[in-house]
């Protein structure tokens, strides 16, 4: 096993304490904890939580676009996990799902998620695991600002509002429904000025529940639908399926004290949690939390038909290449009622097919009878696309586009999209309960996306060969002496190497179609070689020279495959690493 030299790092060193900090403006570097915790969902209403950097909702993070967000990712949790960027079609081993896009981030090990092309407007993160993950509190807005901001209408001040659903699964006194992980009497105001203009970024992030929200005495303008711009709509009141976004501008024009309040899309005139819009110079208490806005009880509802995209879009293919139909659905089992489509239920299933370039459409029914006991509406969200929605005001030329679709029992709707982003993607009601009794599937692509003239699992990230860099998540493992193992995930049976140096290319070397070489060749050592095992595991064990004088310094971290099959050279994603 080759191990970095001291007289390399020595001279790392040297050539760093040379140099100042190099920093990349087109990268933001975010570090994101998932940890348990404690939180207070109002005073004196304390619950047990696992959370994204130590608060409900986690933090928020925000990047530009045409910015590379970097997230370094540290498991702190007793399970494995994953992070999910719900909505950007981000490349297949960024997206977060365990065992589809790649392994978990084990516990006690970090992840560096790199997401490039984000996609403007309001997005937010989750993990993708099974089981209590889903309704713990990892939940945390994701932002993309506009390249360009005139791109975005004009506000004066902007709120995130994400709304959940609570349930004391570890512990905790408080079952019911939050903004922002406040209970109705732990709300802070949001303080206005008459004649502003407030936006606002609705996120549902709740387990089970599909509200409705509605700002009592005001008119709400629906901006963007999902991040994606769409003609403004003004309602009164909007329907929000889990996981689903939506941005609406409120003119501050009717100075009060206000109640932002959220119900069940099933039961309108029963207000659940409630937000204060209060303007400047109003001192009256706010509404009480049980107050229902006449808007959000009996307004008009705000409906998909009323949609159209703001921005150009692909028009509605006439005839798609492929046409798939997904009934939603339930069936009674020897092991109690799972929830199906097409009547299989995960992870017995077929997986739809689609290949590159094709138009797809998909067309999604809800099975449930109104009134029979069967009334159950199914948030569907498809990862690693957008799709246009049919029949909307946008017609076939401007249709919204959107990555989450609430089906009402006995409705149907129709979609389309581009298979624009090979890999294996899933395509899963939101709603944690019939997700985990089996409402999932997914696309597969087909064919060799990387032209290798190989089918194989690495056509699932053709973009760029992305393996797992899982680095110990401790300081220790990377002090002066401490020798550790970093894994990668790559193609079973070959050989990959992994590259340390301390110096980066100013313009990173393209080698394509393999990846993008960002280390200097000049300044770098071989840290290890290792062949990748039959799950496509690959442990390359490192030792750190024990000379105090490493700490601080920055190193970058880069694989490449070695292998006899046509494709030849693969290179991972480019790391950092601090000597601590
Ligand atoms: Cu919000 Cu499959 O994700
Ligand atoms: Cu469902």
């Amino acid at each position: 096993m080759d191990r970095i030299t001291t007289s390399s790092l020595c001279a790392a060193v040297i050539v760093l304490l040379a140099q100042s900090p190099a920093q990349t403006p087109a990268t933001v570097h975010v570090d994101l904890v998932a940890a348990p915790g404690t939180v207070d969902l109002a005073p004196g209403v304390r619950v047990n939580a696992w959370l994204y950097g130590g608060t409900l909702p986690g933090q928020v993070l925000r990047a530009r676009q045409g910015q590379t967000l970097r997230v370094r990712f540290h498991n702190r949790l007793p399970e494995p996990t994953a992070v999910h960027w719900h909505g950007q079609p981000v490349r297949l081993g960024m997206d977060g799902v365990p065992d589809v896009s790649r392994p978990a981030v084990a516990p006690g090990q970090e992840f560096v998620y790199e997401l490039t092309d984000l996609v403007p407007g309001t997005y937010w993160y989750h993990p993708h695991a099974h089981g209590m993950q889903l309704d713990v509190g990892l939940y945390g807005a994701l932002i993309v600002d506009p390249a360009n901001p005139a791109d975005d209408p004009p506000f004066d001040l902007e709120r995130t509002i994400v709304l959940d659903d609570w349930t004391s699964r570890l512990g905790g006194a408080f079952g019911g429904h939050l903004i922002n992980g406040r209970n109705s009497d732990g709300q802070t105001p949001i303080d206005v000025q008459p004649g502003q203009r407030l936006r606002l970024r609705v996120i549902n992030a709740s387990a089970v529940t599909n509200y409705v929200f509605a700002l009592d005495g005001h008119a709400m303008t629906v901006t963007h639908a999902d991040g994606n711009r769409v003609q403004p709509v003004v309602t009164q009141a909007i329907p929000i399926g889990i996981g689903e976004r939506y941005d609406v501008l409120v003119d501050c024009n009717n100075p009060g004290v206000w109640s932002l309040a959220a119900s069940s899309i099933t039961a309108r005139a029963t207000t659940l949690v409630r937000g204060v819009v209060r303007y400047a110079g109003q001192t009256q208490p706010p509404p009480p939390a049980a107050f229902v806005p006449p808007n959000l009880a009996t307004g008009t509802l705000f409906g998909y038909a009323q949609l159209a995209s703001f921005s150009p879009v692909p028009p509605i293919a006439a005839t798609p290449d492929r046409s798939y139909t997904a009934l939603l659905g339930m069936r009674m089992t020897t092991s109690g009622m799972v929830h199906t489509i097409n009547g299989q239920s995960w992870p017995n299933v077929t997986p739809f097919v689609v290949a590159p370039g094709d138009s797809v459409q998909l067309t999604m029914t809800g099975m449930g009878m109104p009134g029979m006991g069967m009334a159950e509406y199914h948030p569907m969200h498809l990862h690693g696309h957008f799709f246009r929605l049919l029949g909307t005001a946008g017609g076939t030329a401007s249709p919204p586009r959107k990555d989450t679709l609430l089906v009402p029992p006995g409705s149907s709707f129709q979609v389309q999209w581009i298979a624009d982003n090979p890999g294996r993607w899933m395509f899963h009601c939101h709603n944690a309960e019939h997700l985990e009794t089996g409402m999932m599937t997914t696309f597969d692509y087909t064919g060799d996306a990387d032209g290798d003239g190989i089918a194989s699992r690495i056509d699932m990230e053709p973009t760029a060969a992305t393996p797992v860099v899982a680095i110990p998540d401790r300081a220790a493992a990377f002090a002066p002496g401490a020798s550790d193992v970093i894994a990668v995930q790559w193609t079973p049976g070959q050989l990959f190497a992994l590259f340390v140096g301390f110096a980066e290319l100013a313009t990173p070397l393209p080698l394509p179609p393999l990846g993008v070489f960002e280390l200097d060749p000049a300044h770098a050592a071989l840290l290890g070689v290792a062949a990748a095992d039959a799950a496509g595991l690959a442990s390359v064990p490192y030792g750190i020279p024990g000379d105090p004088a490493l700490v601080g310094l920055r190193l970058g971290l880069q694989g490449a495959g070695a292998t006899a099959l046509p494709g030849g050279l693969r290179l991972s994603t480019f790391q950092r690493l601090t000597v601590r």
